[in-house]
């Protein structure tokens, strides 16, 4: 499309709008696509930190300690977990992903220290043997579910929803379901899959609460038990899944990766990370769990500096997908011509639900799949998660903490009033946090 001087593009139907409606118009099909929110929101870059100078004393680099271990499901589990970083690995359906991906996830995650989790359809005994530290998830759908599973993890996850859809079920489209994939879901191959929405053997708190000690007592009360909900109510959803007997929350905010939902799910349902985040601290603090009640966080993490916001407004670790599917190499630019003859391009590849990734990363085609080395991949995931803390430990230390969960709202200023209101700190410049205080 050429744009030249005198055309003016519509804001309202600009050139993406148009191409959508001539789309839908042409297939009759609604667009579904894999990644996150894609447009402009409120974002921990709208947040900033006050280093430390006169009225704070700032740590040494080189001399002096600031750790990042963190300790998950305290609770009221036998054995939390201990991660070495704040940062763990989301789940990701095998299924979305291939097996080698998972295996390699598996393998980055326990090089630093930490854990990585299943996904909707179950367990892959590649990423069980390779991680050291594996959290199981309990989805709706309870493909590939199973008590022996169950036992073989270190933790359980309980999905309630997803931020790229909460409200709505998962989808692996028919060129996705291999033979593997449909032995261990127990579905017809090559048929397209819709997983339910809704858990279907209980309807609210009091029944999860019954279903939770079910799985305390398959496992003997040993495992941590975190439920996982997707940013909308976010406040009551953190209440009603603590009373529900959590030891950990996972919240996930609107910019949160999928494997592949309906674009009009992505873009229009759900709350940011950003709010999310807050609401979920007030919620713990209410009910006087915060940091008893370990929360994660997940939904756009893409730098340390984003750990450290999210550790600041009262996260104990966050979560991440995307990134971590790009630090092993999707979207890489090596597969630019493979990339372009599906009609798109490194760096917006998104169409996770085609299976046809040049990456060999969310595909089950087994010559794509081969491209990605496990070993190869895990490194790098490694080596990205290592960048991850040593930027959140350089902040931390900047504002004078020696431990990164020492970080506080207290060491934030926010850039936009929307960011003041949404985190609850105060704007740069003035001590005006809107709706809370006046402030000058
Ligand atoms: C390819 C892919 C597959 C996913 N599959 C699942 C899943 O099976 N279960 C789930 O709870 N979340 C799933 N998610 C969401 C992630 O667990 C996580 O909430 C999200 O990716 C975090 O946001 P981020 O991608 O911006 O880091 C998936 C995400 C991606 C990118």
């Amino acid at each position: 499309m050429n744009l030249r001087p005198g055309m003016r593009e519509s804001a309202t139907f600009d050139r993406n709008v148009i191409h959508e409606i001539q789309r839908a118009a042409e297939t009759g099909i609604y667009s579904i696509r894999g990644w996150g929110a894609k447009r402009a929101l409120p974002h921990f870059d709208d947040l900033v930190f006050l280093g430390a100078s006169m009225s704070r004393y700032p740590l040494e680099g080189y001399r002096e300690k600031c750790a990042t271990d963190v300790t998950l499901g305290t609770r009221f589990a036998k054995k939390p977990l201990l991660l070495q970083i704040p940062i763990t690995i989301a789940g990701m359906s095998f299924g979305a992903l291939s097996a080698q991906a998972k295996e390699a996830l598996g393998r980055g995650a326990t090089a630093m220290g930490t854990s990585t989790t299943t996904g909707d359809g179950g367990m892959t005994s590649e990423e069980r043997g390779h991680s050291r530290l594996l959290v199981y998830q309990y989805l709706p759908s309870r493909y590939g579910m199973n008590p022996d599973d169950l036992r073989a993890a270190d933790a359980i996850e309980i999905v309630l929803g997803q931020g790229a859809k909460p409200g709505g079920g998962g989808m692996l489209l028919g060129r996705k379901i291999s033979e593997r994939i449909a032995q261990m879901r127990t579905l017809p191959q090559g048929i397209d899959q819709r997983s339910a929405c809704r858990h279907p053997d209980w309807t609210g708190p009091d029944d999860l609460a019954i279903k939770i000690e079910e799985l305390r007592e398959i496992t003997d009360w040993q495992k941590p038990i975190y439920v996982k909900v997707g940013a909308s109510r976010t406040y009551y959803d953190t209440m009603l899944a603590v009373k529900s007997g959590a030891d950990v929350i996972v919240v996930d905010g609107m910019q949160g990766g999928t494997g592949a939902t309906q674009d009009v799910f992505i873009e229009h349902v759900g709350i940011p990370t950003l709010p999310a985040l807050r609401q979920a601290v007030e919620a713990l603090k209410e009910l006087g769990l915060h940091r008893k009640v370990q929360l994660i966080i997940s939904g756009g993490i893409r730098s340390g500096a984003d750990v450290a916001k999210a550790l600041a407004m009262g996260a104990d670790a966050v979560s991440i997908g995307t990134a971590a599917l790009i630090a092993l190499g999707d979207n890489a630019p090596k597969y630019e011509p493979e990339y372009e003859k599906l009609g798109t391009s490194a760096g917006f590849y998104d169409d996770y639900q085609d299976g046809a990734d040049p990456a060999g990363i969310t595909t089950q085609d087994p010559d794509l799949a081969k491209r990605l080395d496990p070993v190869e991949g895990g490194r790098k995931l490694a080596n990205y998660l290592r960048v991850l803390a040593m930027e959140t430990q350089t902040i931390a230390r900047a504002c004078g903490k020696s431990h990164v969960l020492n970080l506080e709202p207290e060491d934030l200023n926010a850039l936009t009033i929307e960011a003041a209101a949404m985190a609850k700190v105060p704007l740069a410049g003035t001590s005006w946090i809107p709706g809370v205080s006046a402030g000058l």
